[in-house]
């Protein structure tokens, strides 16, 4: 057996300190740019809120049209939306939202936006219509029924959410 020293020659401590302390300083670099990266992946998105948007007691059964602003987080840019629903009273008495972008090519439709049609959704892009009920009139440009807002009602207040497809019955 062997009772030589392990000697550290002096260009080993030189590598060994240099690589030490050139790691350290990579990671110190490192992390605020990985950090940076993948921040607005962490950030909880707004879109999942519900906006307060309307007096259930001063809703009526003629489609009206309401309007709120949501913030929107888009990477590192902040904006404030105006979102639009069309909403009314069915004749149970349940509330039904309806989001105005039409399924055909996203114009905004409008409730008796044709006085040939005063009991419809009109869009004025290409003709298509929409039963009260937000179902597509056959033969219209539109192949699927509006879109229906995610609500809840508390305190007598409406808050409506996303708006999302109908489910295929
Ligand atoms: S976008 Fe509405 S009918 Fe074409």
């Amino acid at each position: 057996m062997s009772d030589k020293k392990q000697q550290v020659s002096r260009r080993q401590f030189l590598n060994y300190t240099l690589t030490g302390v050139g790691g350290f300083m990579a990671a110190g670099m490192l992390a605020p740019m990985v950090r940076f990266a993948i921040d607005p992946v962490l950030q909880p998105t707004a879109q999942g809120d519900f906006a307060a948007v309307a007096q259930v007691d001063e809703i009526t059964t003629e489609p009206t049209r309401v309007e709120w602003t949501i913030d929107q987080v888009d990477g590192w840019y902040e904006s404030e939306v105006t979102k639009t629903a069309w909403v009314y009273k069915q004749e149970d008495g349940s509330i039904l939202a309806l989001s105005p972008v039409c399924k055909h090519l996203g114009c905004i439709v409008n409730w008796a936006g044709n006085e040939e049609y005063p009991d419809q959704f009109y869009c004025p892009c290409h003709g298509g219509r929409y039963y009260k009920d937000g179902e597509n009139v056959p033969n219209t440009p539109p192949s699927a029924a509006l879109d229906v807002y995610q609500q809840k009602v508390k305190d007598g207040t409406l808050y409506l959410g996303k708006a999302e497809p109908r489910k295929e019955a």
